[in-house]
């Protein structure tokens, strides 16, 4: 694992949430988080464990409730939930290959989804300190960076998860000026999501991406809230 020398941005004892904690990513940040000694707890909530679905507002909102009746506060927030292949059905190849059904899964899954989760998980970000929260998006969801062009409802509900964030983080820094809210991408990543497109390409190992966007995460200030950066700290263009 790269070198990872814990989240120095943070009080001892931080506590650290993972949404999506099932995933090939999710469990890599509860793994690294873990070996943090200055962690004092990292709580993790998924679809296949919890039924914390992400495209159900109730069930997103229930278990949002759930930890802020214990009257838990969070330092860092981290959402790595997404799909890439739902329903069997994978990103497109060709304009022609557009289904509006495919199309509206994708953007309830990797748009709406973490919207409804800042909707009801961002109160529970500590307001008196430093807090961190962010989403997983894809640099395929960068509009200036795109050049192989395809996967069109993936980028473009990524790239609609960049402004959903962005937007957010001005608002939540009305009341929680020390947070820093963004998007990262994770880079290739060795998981199920990307094991059937992986053909000839290098991919990082799940712990490797987890500490690295960690690091980045514990490096950026609160003026550089609202932004997309890769998991080698470089800002991703929109
Ligand atoms: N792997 C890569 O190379 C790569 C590259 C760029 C961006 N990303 C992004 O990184 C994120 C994590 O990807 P990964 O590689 O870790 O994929 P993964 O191993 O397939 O994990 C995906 C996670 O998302 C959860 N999930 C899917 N649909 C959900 C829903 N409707 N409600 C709640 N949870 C849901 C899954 O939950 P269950 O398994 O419990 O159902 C699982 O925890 C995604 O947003 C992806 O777009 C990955």
């Amino acid at each position: 694992m790269t070198d990872f020398t814990g989240m120095t941005s943070l009080g001892s004892d931080y506590r650290a949430l993972v949404l999506g904690a099932s995933g090939g990513i999710g469990s890599a940040f509860v793994e690294v988080l873990r070996a943090d000694p200055r962690c004092g707890e990292v709580a993790g909530l998924s679809r296949s464990v919890d039924g914390f679905d992400v495209t159900d507002e109730d069930s997103v909102a229930a278990a949002a409730a759930r930890l802020s009746g214990s009257g838990a506060r969070f330092d860092m927030i981290l959402c790595a939930t997404g799909a890439l292949t739902i329903d069997d059905v994978g990103p497109e190849k060709a304009i022609k290959a557009i289904r509006p059904e495919a199309m509206a899964a994708q953007f309830a899954v990797n748009a709406i989804g973490p919207a409804l989760v800042l909707k009801h998980f961002s109160p529970l970000l500590a307001s008196d300190r430093r807090s961190l929260f962010a989403a997983l998006s894809a640099r395929v969801g960068s509009i200036g960076d795109n050049r192989l062009g395809g996967w069109i409802s993936y980028r473009a509900a990524k790239a609609a998860l960049n402004q959903i964030v962005r937007t957010s983080a001005i608002e939540i820094a009305r009341t929680r000026p020390n947070a820093v809210v963004v998007t990262l991408h994770p880079g290739s990543v060795d998981t199920g999501l990307s094991s059937a497109f992986a053909k000839g390409h290098d991919r990082l190992v799940p712990t490797d991406s987890a500490a690295r966007m960690l690091s980045v995460l514990d490096s950026l200030e609160p003026a550089q809230s609202g932004g997309f950066h890769a998991y080698d700290g470089q800002p991703v263009e929109w």
